[in-house]
């Protein structure tokens, strides 16, 4: 039987964007598997995030998450504190309790109610996407994250920017691009 938590975000993401949400701004269909698929293959066990909005993605990366460990959370960051997906009747429970958000920036949150767990680590930074905001969340990732860790970056594709960034980050060591829509960009990290 499919994980009830699936279909529920499945049906949410494929119906068209209602008062509540701005779907919009979510990651699409194929990018949500794509990053649970990275969190499972990488045996991923804590997850940081950059940009909540709704909690869409953050409920993708709970369902790899807790492949690995089953009373596993996922953490986020937004300071825009905007209605989440787990208010909506029909989300189960499990969702509302496995992700932690943090209504703070992400580089602020690195600095103040980062707790590392066991195991591996990714950070996704989907945030604000300027230029110097990029910067500033991937540095504050990097200062958090350990040897083998990963740094995952949305809209590779969407801004020339982001794009640009990646290709000189991913050039110091192992890194991998995703063509989806809006590009996806996988850092391993190395220290
Ligand atoms: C593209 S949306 C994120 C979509 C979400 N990852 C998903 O797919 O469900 C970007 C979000 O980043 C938030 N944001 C902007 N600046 C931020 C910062 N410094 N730290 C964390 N989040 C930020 C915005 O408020 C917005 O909700």
């Amino acid at each position: 039987m499919k994980d009830p938590t699936k279909v529920f975000l499945e049906n949410l993401r494929a119906t068209p964007t209602d008062s509540l949400f701005r779907k919009e701004r979510w990651l699409t269909s194929e990018e949500s598997h794509a990053l649970q698929t990275i969190i499972i293959t990488e045996r991923i066990r804590n997850y940081y995030e950059c940009g909540t909005a709704n909690g869409f993605s953050a409920a993708w990366a709970l369902l790899g998450v807790r492949r690995q460990d089953p009373g596993g959370v996922v953490h986020t960051w937004d300071p825009y504190s905007r209605t989440k997906i787990w208010d909506h009747p029909d989300c189960p429970s499990s969702v509302r309790d496995g992700i932690i958000y943090h209504p703070q920036r992400f580089d602020q949150g690195m600095q103040t109610d980062y707790q590392r767990g066991l195991g591996r680590s990714l950070f996704f930074i989907d945030g604000d996407h300027r230029l110097s905001s990029v910067n500033t969340d991937y540095e504050a990732a990097l200062s958090r994250a350990a040897d083998d860790d990963l740094i995952v970056l949305h809209d590779v594709l969407g801004y020339a920017h982001i794009g640009k960034k990646f290709r000189t980050w991913g050039a110091r060591g192992r890194s991998a691009f995703l063509p989806t829509d809006r590009g996806i960009g996988v850092i391993w990290v190395e220290k």
